[in-house]
């Protein structure tokens, strides 16, 4: 699909529907809503009139012009309430009436900008929200099916119709934003959507590469024998039960090679299928565990958009990519692992492989100079008890960073909540006879956790997310459709450019 912009009056666009908007309560319409209404003889008041159109968000009225405009239809879009009118409505009320108008077989929509009239948002803003909404609303995952009627129904051509032809290049500066945000989220979502018998570390690996030299990143691969002069025992015991060699990522982006400390990592859970090992999960649901490496999806793809932003920032994005799987050579409860850091680990339960994972990950980002680290992780079901799959668990050492992933997440309408990491549920990970045990045992899973990944960063700035409940939904939802979602790519590229741009205090 593609989206631009035009200067005129939508009434008279050449398009097969076009889009106008109505906020809750609105009787008279005014703008290019009221310029379409009357050109229609005032039908669209009539409706409202008749309690027909309501504005209510989200709420979807087509109607037929028969020739009286050229536009053969005019969808009227409820806003919603005013007060509550936001960025990540005009996302998702974009989202879900594109889907509307696929569904109807239409191939080129013009539309006015949501909000960026009486709404009181800029257009810049509203037409990057815009094209997240229709890209990520109309993805989907069809490359083992059959072609079907999905993939004939698809929309053409999105045109943002503008009535003020000095405000095309910044709307045209909003499509352009929401396109590199969108387009990393899109592949995050198709590499976590991937079967597991396709997207094995290695797979992961060769498309971190192509992501690296399509954009111009450094990357290295670091194999198991690489792994193992690192000393990383963590990560590699997590392997060892796995027929498929696992694969060490790195991606490095380079934006202010002259001051090195200015640095962000990025490190992701990278578990390409989580059987639980010896630990071995029960069979329902367990294909989900193909999303283990949402975490890892996601770092990789922010980078692919963070190299096109090209923000003043060095930025390192890990992923210690591995299958977890039962095996006469996998790890059993209660052997011990040593990180690269010497740090001795009591395996308790297989099953918590991600965050033994990570801790190798962030010894090499540490020892790497990294100063600022942000992980991302399918870790704990508890998550999921928690905050159900509504927002993502926010956790660190560090307030203002956590602050400033909190403040990225509300930017992008990614969900998010801070979880409290008080000094005592840290007492859950002690262990008998090795330095720290890989589960917490009962209560508070998701932070026992989180401060196991505490232990690795020690005194350097990190945040960890922990997005269990969000790498895969199972319904369609505003910009999200089923199947992976690609939260939280758009999250960690805002990080990255606010950081870049405005450096902590
Ligand atoms: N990958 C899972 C966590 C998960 C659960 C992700 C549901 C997505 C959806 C993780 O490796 C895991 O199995 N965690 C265990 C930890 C427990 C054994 C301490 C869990 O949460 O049950
Ligand atoms: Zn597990
Ligand atoms: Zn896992």
């Amino acid at each position: 699909m593609d989206i631009k912009s035009t200067a005129g009056d939508i009434s008279q666009m050449d398009c097969d529907a076009v889009v106008v908007n109505l906020f809750e309560g609105v009787e008279i319409p005014s703008g290019a809503t009221g310029n379409v209404d009357a050109s229609l003889g005032g039908i669209i008041s009539e409706l409202i009139q008749e309690g027909e159109i309501n504005g209510k968000e989200g709420s979807i009225t087509l109607l037929h012009t028969f020739g009286k405009i050229p536009p053969k239809r005019v969808l009227v879009l409820g806003l919603g309430e005013k007060e509550r009118f936001d960025l990540d409505v005009v996302r998702k009320i974009t989202a879900d009436s594109c889907r509307y108008l696929r569904g109807k077989g239409i191939k080129r929509i013009g539309s006015i900008l949501h909000g960026a009239g009486i709404g009181g948002l800029r257009a810049v803003d509203s037409a990057q929200a815009m094209t997240e909404g229709a890209l990520l609303g109309l993805y989907s995952f069809n490359q083992y099916k059959k072609k079907d009627e999905a993939e004939e129904n698809l929309i053409d051509e999105f045109i943002f119709v503008e009535k003020d032809g000095r405000k095309i290049s910044t709307i045209d500066e909003g499509i352009a934003t929401g396109v590199i945000l969108s387009d990393a989220t899109m592949l995050a979502r198709e590499l976590v959507n991937q079967p597991s018998n396709v997207m094995t570390p290695s797979f992961l690996a060769k498309h971190a590469e192509a992501v690296a030299s399509e954009s111009g990143l450094d990357v290295s691969v670091l194999d198991r024998d690489q792994c193992e002069e690192l000393q990383m025992g963590a990560f590699l015991g997590i392997a060892q039960g796995s027929n498929e060699p696992p694969k060490f990522i790195v991606l490095r982006y380079t934006g202010d090679s002259e001051n090195p400390s200015n640095n962000l990592g990025l490190i992701g859970k990278g578990i390409t299928f989580d059987t639980g090992g010896i630990s071995l999960k029960s069979a329902a649901g367990m294909g989900e565990m193909k999303s283990d490496m949402a975490g890892g999806a996601s770092v990789i793809a922010a980078m692919k958009a963070i190299a096109k932003f090209k923000p003043k920032i060095n930025v390192m994005a890990i992923v210690a990519a591995t299958e977890n799987m039962p095996s006469g050579t996998a790890i059993k409860p209660a052997d011990i692992l040593r990180a690269m850091n010497g740090t001795t680990i009591e395996i308790d339960n297989t099953d918590a492989e991600g965050r033994v994972t990570l801790a190798d990950a962030l010894c090499y980002a540490r020892e790497q100079g990294i100063h600022r680290i942000v992980d991302i992780a399918t870790l704990t079901g508890a998550i999921i008890t928690a905050l159900g799959k509504v927002r993502l668990g926010v956790f660190g050492n560090d307030q203002p960073l956590i602050d400033r992933v909190l403040a990225a997440g509300d930017e992008s309408g990614e969900k998010m909540w801070q979880l409290p990491m008080d000094k005592e549920y840290k007492e859950q990970n002690q262990s008998n006879v090795a330095d720290l045990k890989n589960t917490g045992g009962a209560g508070a899973g998701s932070i026992t956790a989180a401060h196991f990944i505490g232990e690795f960063a020690k005194d350097i700035s990190w945040v960890h997310l922990d997005i269990a409940g969000m790498a895969m939904t199972d319904r369609e939802r505003g910009l999200h459709v089923k199947g992976a979602t690609g939260i939280p790519v758009r999250s960690l590229v805002k990080l990255a450019l606010n950081l870049a741009s405005h450096p902590s205090p």
